[in-house]
């Protein structure tokens, strides 16, 4: 990889999350951009707070505003941890369903937060798909990298 590549992280239940950072993966990868893709369940924080690249984070929303099963053990590790990551630069894409009103794409904007509060430096403003809006999460997914995140990672 290079320093221009992406880490995408992905936190997900029933994998729309993993299908959206597979559609964005593969509109780097044409342009020019390497990616590689890491489910939570996999790696460990050390994964995110030792990356060299830029980051991207899928995650829905699960139970009552949560994050996904599989992203459990890293949100609440990093939440303890709490290391300083001044040095990471991120993106956001997050997936949720507005049936859920009073908790709307809650798991993404939690990763936000905490990722803010630890210093680190958000690329662009983070999207949080509806469900039931009608449109293809994946779609959007790569509408809105191609359309706010790849100008901003080219120029880190
Ligand atoms: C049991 C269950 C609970 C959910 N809870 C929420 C919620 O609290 N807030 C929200 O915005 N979306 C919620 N959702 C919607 C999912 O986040 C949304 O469908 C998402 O696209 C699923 O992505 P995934 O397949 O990557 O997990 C919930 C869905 C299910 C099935």
């Amino acid at each position: 990889m290079k320093t221009k590549d992406i880490l995408i992280l992905v936190a997900t239940m029933t994998g729309t999350a993993l299908m959206a950072a597979e559609d964005i993966a593969d509109f780097c990868n044409e342009n020019d951009i390497k990616t590689k893709i890491l489910e939570m369940d996999n790696i460990d924080i050390n994964v995110l707070i030792n990356s060299k690249f830029p980051i991207l984070i899928c995650s829905s929303t699960y139970g009552q505003g949560d994050v996904p099963d599989n992203a459990q053990d890293f949100y609440n590790n990093l939440k303890d941890k709490s290391p300083n990551l001044s040095h990471i630069k991120y993106a956001l894409f997050g997936l949720g369903d507005m049936t859920y009103r009073d908790t709307f794409a809650f798991g993404g904007k939690k990763f936000s937060d905490l990722l803010e509060s630890l210093n680190a430096f958000k690329l662009g403003n983070p999207f949080y798909h509806d469900a039931s809006d009608g449109t293809l999460p994946e779609e959007v997914a790569v509408e809105w990298f191609k359309n706010n995140i790849i100008k901003k990672i080219k120029n880190t």
